[in-house]
C-alpha cells in the first residue's frame, strides 16, 4: 500500500478551516442540492459532499430550484447516463440567470473524462467548477475560490495514470437514511474490462485502513444503523490490514441486530473463503451480486473478465449450496462487439441454468477510450432484441425463484407504511409489502425496525405478507 494515497491530516484540517470561514461569510439560510447519478459509490460520495456543505453552513435544499449551491455528481457508465446529465445540466443556465449568487458544480465520473470536461467548459459556461472523483475533499477550497470571483475552475487529479487516486479520511458525512448506510472500503478498479470506463475515471485500486473501516461500522451500529453496505468497484480485491473475508467477518461481529452487504464482487476474486464467512454469519445478508456479463467464453475473453463460463457456474453453485436460500443477482451486457447469435444464446442458457433472483441487463454502450469501442459493433436493433429476450426470460425465472419464499417467515427491515400498507426489504434484498396483525400500532413496524413477516403471495419482483410475532 502506497503511503501517499492518504490525504494528510493537515490538508483536511486546512479544508475544514476554509469551510469555517465560508460559514462565517455566507450567513444563515443558505442551502445546497446535490443531484446524484450512477451507482452507490456516487451516492456515498454525495453524502460526504453534503457533509462538507453542512460544514460550510449550507443546509440541505429540498429542491434544485431553491438551492444556493448545486452539484451534479455524474456517471459515465453508458451513453444514456451521460446524456441524462447533459440535458439536466442545461437547466442550470436559467437558474443562474435568476440567481446571480448561485454556485454550480459538476463532479463525478464524467468530470474525469477530458472530452466531457471540454464539453462542460465550452457549452456550459455557467458551471463554476468541475472536479474529479478523488478531489471531493477540496470542495471548501473550490467554493471559496468562486466566492472570491474565480470562474470555471477545474480540479482533477492530473497525476500519472498509475498514481491516480487518493483517500481522504475523516470527512464529515450527512447520510440520506437513518438506518441504511454506505461504507466505501476501497476506491478505483484495476481490472480494465474492455467495455468499461470505471478504471479510467476512478483510478487505481486503493483500500482504506481496516481499523478506519471497522471504526466507521461500529459507530454506525451504535447509532442504530441496520443495513450497512460495504462498497468498492471490486470489493474482493480489498487490501487493508485484513483481507476482504476477514474484514467482513469482523464487521459482522458487533453487538446488535444489523445486516451487512457488499458490492461489487468480481467472479475471479470471489473466494470460497468469502462464501464460507457468509454462511457462518447471519448478520451478513443472504444476497450475492456476482456480475457474469456473458455466458460465452470467447466474449468473456474479449471482455478481459479472466474467468470462464464454467468457473462462473461453479462459483454460483458453491454459493447456492453453502448459503441456503441465498439470492443471487448479476449483470449482463447484451450485444458486446462481435457477439454472435449463438454466443448470446449461450448467455441466455447460462442465465437460465444458474437462476438469478435479479438480473441487471444492459445494452452495450461504446465508451470512448476503451478497447471495445474500437471493435466491430453489433447493430443497435440486434442489441435491443437480445436485451428484450433476456429480460423476458429473467421475468419468468425470477417469478419461479420467488415462489420458494411462499409461506416462509422472513426477517424484514421496514421502510415504513401509509394507510396500513408497509414496505420493507428482506435480507435477500427483496421488496416486500406487508400488513400488520389486527390491533397492532403502526409504530411496531416504523421505518428502520426489524419485523418478521409471513409471505402470503409472491411475484417476480415483489413479495406480499403479514407481520407475525417474532
Ligand atoms: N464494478 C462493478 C460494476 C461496474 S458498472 C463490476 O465489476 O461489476 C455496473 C455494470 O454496468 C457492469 O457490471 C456492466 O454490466 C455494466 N456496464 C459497464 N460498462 C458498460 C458498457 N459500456 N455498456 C453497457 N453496460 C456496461
Ligand atoms: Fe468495470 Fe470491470 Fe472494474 Fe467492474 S471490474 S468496474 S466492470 S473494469
Ligand atoms: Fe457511473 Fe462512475 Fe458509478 S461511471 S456506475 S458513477 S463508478
Amino acid at each position: 500500500m502506497l503511503k501517499d494515497v492518504f490525504v494528510t491530516e493537515e490538508e483536511i484540517a486546512a479544508q475544514f478551516a476554509i469551510a469555517a470561514q465560508i460559514k462565517a461569510t455566507i450567513g444563515s439560510g443558505k442551502t445546497a442540492f446535490i443531484s446524484t447519478f450512477g451507482c452507490q459509490q456516487n451516492e456515498a460520495d454525495s453524502e460526504r459532499l453534503m457533509g462538507l456543505c453542512a460544514l460550510m453552513g449550507y443546509g440541505k435544499a429540498t429542491e434544485l430550484e431553491s438551492a444556493d449551491l448545486i452539484i451534479f455528481n455524474t456517471c459515465a457508465i453508458r451513453e444514456h447516463a451521460e446524456l441524462k446529465v447533459l440535458s439536466k445540466a442545461g437547466a442550470l443556465r436559467k437558474l443562474k440567470e435568476q440567481n446571480r449568487g448561485l454556485i454550480t458544480a459538476v463532479c463525478g465520473c464524467m468530470a474525469e473524462q477530458s472530452h466531457r470536461r471540454d464539453k462542460f467548459l465550452n457549452s456550459y459556461p455557467y458551471i463554476d467548477f468541475i472536479f474529479g472523483t478523488d478531489r471531493l475533499h477540496l470542495l471548501p477550497q473550490m467554493v471559496a475560490n468562486v466566492l472570491a470571483g474565480k470562474k470555471q475552475q477545474v480540479y482533477v487529479s492530473g497525476l500519472p495514470h498509475d498514481k491516480f487516486g487518493v483517500i481522504a479520511e475523516g470527512l464529515p458525512v450527512v447520510r440520506e437514511s437513518g438506518y441504511k448506510a454506505w461504507v466505501s472500503i476501497m476506491y478505483g478498479c484495476n481490472n480494465f474490462c474492455t467495455y468499461c470506463v470505471v478504471p479510467h475515471v476512478r483510478g487505481r485500486e486503493r483500500s482504506r485502513r481496516s481499523a478506519d473501516v471497522l471504526a466507521e461500522i461500529e459507530a454506525l451500529v451504535k447509532a442504530g444503523y441496520k443495513d450497512i453496505t460495504l462498497l468498492g468497484q471490486n470489493v474482493n480485491s480489498y487490501k487493508g490490514e485484513y483481507s476482504f473475508p476477514e474484514l467482513l467477518a469482523r464487521a459482522a461481529d458487533f453487538d446488535g441486530e444489523y445486516w451487512l452487504r457488499f458490492m461489487t464482487s468480481h467472479p475471479k476474486d470471489a473466494s470460497r473463503e468469502l462464501v464460507d464467512v457468509m454462511a457462518a454469519n447471519p448478520r451478513i445478508a443472504p444476497h450475492f451480486h456476482l456480475p457474469m456479463q456473458s455466458g460465452d467464453n470467447r466474449i468473456l475473453r474479449l471482455m478481459n473478465r479472466r474467468y470462464t463460463r464454467e468457473q462462473y457456474m461453479e462459483k454460483a453453485a458453491y454459493i447456492k449450496e453453502k448459503v441456503e436460500g441465498i439470492a443471487l443477482s448479476s449483470d449482463i451486457i447484451c450485444g458486446y462487439p462481435t457477439e454472435t447469435e449463438e454466443e448470446f444464446d449461450r448467455t441466455v442458457d447460462a442465465v437460465d441454468k444458474v437462476g438469478f433472483d435479479m438480473l441487471f441487463t444492459f445494452v452495450y454502450s461504446p465508451r470512448p477510450g476503451t478497447p471495445a469501442a474500437e471493435m466491430e459493433q453489433v447493430d443497435h436493433k440486434v442489441k435491443t432484441d437480445r436485451f428484450a429476450r433476456l429480460s423476458a426470460l429473467e421475468n419468468k425465472r425470477a417469478e419461479e425463484l420467488n415462489a420458494r419464499f411462499l409461506g416462509k417467515k422472513l426477517r424484514v427491515l421496514s421502510d415504513g407504511g401509509v394507510g396500513g400498507i408497509f414496505k420493507g426489504r428482506t435480507g435477500h434484498n427483496k421488496i416486500i409489502s406487508f400488513t400488520l396483525p389486527d390491533g397492532a400500532e403502526d409504530s411496531v413496524a416504523e421505518a428502520g425496525k426489524f419485523v418478521t413477516v409471513e409471505v402470503t403471495n409472491t411475484a417476480a419482483y415483489t413479495l406480499d405478507g403479514v407481520m407475525v410475532k417474532d
